[in-house]
C-alpha cells in the first residue's frame, strides 16, 4: 500500500470533507498532502501538484512563505491568543490601522470575524442594528444581485444565490430581493462589459426606488462574482449603485471576501470604481491563506451610531471566540508586508498578460464560449454549443473530468461546474502560466469530446 493508500484510508474512515459526495470516493482518490512549498503542493508518495487555485483562492504568496512562517513563529512565542473583548494586543491595533490606512477613505473601523460567513453575518446585522439604532426598525431586508455567493450559514445563502448550495435549504432562509446579475456573460452581441454592466444596473435603480424605506443594504461580489462561476462585470455598475445607494438611504456591503488583495488587478476591486462602501468584508488572502479570519471594515457614520450609555443597549453584542486571533493577526501584518515590499500588483500585471496570452487560443476551441478575465482571475467556460452558449448538463461532471486530467499531470485546477478557472498565487512564473494553460487545453479537449 503507498503512502498515500495509507493516508486515504484512514481519512475515508472518519472524515466527512466539504463540498463533496463522499460517495464519489469510492473511485475518486483524495489526495494526502504531506508539505507544500511555493506554488506546489506534494503529496505522501511524493507527487507534486500546482495549485492553480490558490487553495480555495486564499494563498497568495505560496505555501509555507519564509517571510510569513517567520512572523507566526515570533508571534507564537509570545501570545498565541487572548479574548478580545476588554483586551488588546499589538498584532491587532497594528493590524487595525494598517487595513485602515490601504482600504479606501472613510473606512475607519475594524471588527473581526472568524471566517468569511461569519465576516458577511456581522455586516449583515451590524447594518440592520444600525437602522434600529436610528429608529428605523422597518429597514430589515437584503438586495442582492443572482448567481451571487456569500458563504454557507443560513444569512450567506440567503443572500446567495447559487442554487446548488441554496435549494436544499430554501425553507429555512430568509427572504432577500434578487436583482439580476450586471455577468457580461449574458450581455448581447457587440455590446461592450460596460454598456451591459450600465443597461443591467436599471433593474437595482428600480428595486431602490420601490424598495428603499424596507431595504437596509445591498449585498454584492465587487466585479467577479466567484463561486457562480467566475462571471465578470464591468465597474461602473458599482460606482452607479454606491450614487444609489447614497440617494435611498440603503446601505453598501460589498463581499471582498474573495476578491480583495490584489485579486482584480487593484489592491480592493472596488478600487477601480473608485467608491467606498458602508461595509467591506475581508477575509481568504487576508492572512495569506494561513488561517481563518474575516475583517469587516465599516465607517464612523456607522460606528456612532452604536456608541452610547450602556443601558440604552445600542451596542453590537455580536462576538466569536477567536475574534482577532494573535497569530492570525500575524500572518496578516507579514502578508501586508510583501504588499509594500513587493511590486506585487505591478507585477501581477505581467502574470495577467501572461494568463491572457498563454489561453488565447482556447477562445477559438469548438467548446469553449468564452475565455474572460479580470487581473488575476482567469476563467473558461466550457459549453456544449458555442452558438447558442447551451451549457453541458450539470449531471455529465464535465468540469470533473478536467480535473483528473490536470491532477495526473500534477497541477490543481478544480473547476467551478464547466467553467476552468485560474486564480493561482502571485508567485506563480511565467513559464507555469504556460504550462497550466497547456493542461487545461488538454483537459478541455478530453473533457468535452463526446
Ligand atoms: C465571495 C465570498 N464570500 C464569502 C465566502 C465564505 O467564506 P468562508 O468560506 O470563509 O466562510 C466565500 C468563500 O468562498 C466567498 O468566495
Amino acid at each position: 500500500m503507498s503512502s498515500n493508500d495509507h493516508w486515504m484510508q484512514r481519512d475515508l474512515d472518519v472524515l466527512w470533507h466539504p463540498c463533496t459526495q463522499m460517495k464519489d470516493h469510492e473511485t475518486l482518490p483524495i489526495v494526502p498532502i504531506r508539505r507544500a512549498e511555493g506554488i506546489w503542493l506534494e503529496d505522501f508518495d511524493g507527487r507534486r501538484y500546482l495549485d492553480a487555485v490558490s487553495s480555495w483562492w486564499t494563498n497568495i504568496f505560496g505555501h509555507c512563505n519564509p517571510r510569513i512562517n517567520n512572523r507566526i513563529k515570533q508571534q507564537l512565542d509570545q501570545l498565541e491568543h487572548v479574548m478580545l473583548a476588554g483586551f488588546t494586543h499589538g498584532p491587532v491595533v497594528e493590524l487595525s490601522e494598517r487595513l485602515v490606512q490601504i482600504t479606501p477613505e472613510g473606512l475607519n473601523r475594524v471588527f473581526y470575524a472568524d471566517n468569511g460567513s461569519s465576516g458577511i453575518e456581522v455586516a449583515l446585522k451590524m447594518s440592520h442594528h444600525y437602522w434600529l439604532n436610528h429608529g428605523k426598525p422597518e429597514k430589515k431586508r437584503f438586495a442582492t444581485i443572482s448567481n451571487g455567493y456569500h458563504g454557507e450559514t443560513l444569512a450567506t445563502l440567503a443572500v446567495g444565490d447559487v442554487a446548488l448550495y441554496t435549494e436544499t435549504y430554501k425553507a429555512l432562509l430568509m427572504d432577500c430581493i434578487k436583482v439580476p446579475s450586471p455577468d457580461c456573460y449574458h450581455r448581447p452581441e457587440g455590446v461592450s462589459w460596460a454598456e451591459h454592466s450600465r443597461l443591467m444596473f436599471e433593474h437595482m435603480r428600480q428595486t431602490l426606488e420601490l424598495h428603499h424605506t424596507e431595504l437596509s443594504a445591498v449585498i454584492l461580489e465587487p466585479l467577479v462574482q466567484g463561486a457562480g462561476g467566475m462571471r465578470m462585470y464591468h465597474p461602473i455598475y458599482l460606482t452607479l449603485l454606491r450614487e444609489a445607494c447614497d440617494h435611498y438611504g440603503v446601505h453598501l456591503i460589498l463581499d471582498e471576501i474573495a476578491m480583495g488583495f490584489g485579486r482584480t488587478g487593484s489592491m480592493f476591486a472596488c478600487n477601480q470604481a473608485n467608491i467606498t462602501p458602508d461595509f467591506m468584508v475581508l477575509s481568504k488572502a487576508l492572512t495569506g491563506g494561513y488561517l481563518p479570519m474575516a475583517a469587516i471594515m465599516t465607517t464612523d457614520d456607522v460606528y456612532q451610531a452604536f456608541y452610547d450609555e450602556y443601558d440604552t443597549m445600542r451596542a453590537f453584542l455580536h462576538s466569536h471566540t477567536y475574534t482577532g486571533n494573535p497569530l492570525a493577526c500575524a500572518a496578516a501584518l507579514a502578508t501586508l508586508d510583501i504588499f509594500e515590499q513587493d511590486n506585487v500588483i505591478e507585477n501581477n500585471k505581467v502574470l495577467a498578460q501572461h494568463m491572457a496570452d498563454a489561453t488565447e487560443h482556447l477562445k477559438q476551441h469548438a467548446h469553449v464560449a468564452e475565455v474572460r478575465q479580470t487581473g488575476m482571475v482567469l476563467a473558461i467556460e466550457m459549453v456544449k454549443d458555442k452558438a447558442t452558449k447551451e451549457p453541458f448538463a450539470w449531471q455529465e461532471r464535465r468540469g470533473l473530468k478536467v480535473y483528473e486530467h490536470a491532477m495526473a499531470k500534477g497541477a490543481l485546477l478544480r473547476p467551478l461546474g464547466n467553467v476552468v478557472y485560474f486564480i493561482p498565487p502571485y508567485v506563480i512564473t511565467p513559464e507555469q502560466i504556460h504550462w497550466l494553460a497547456e493542461v487545461a487545453t488538454e483537459g478541455i479537449d478530453l473533457a468535452t469530446r463526446d
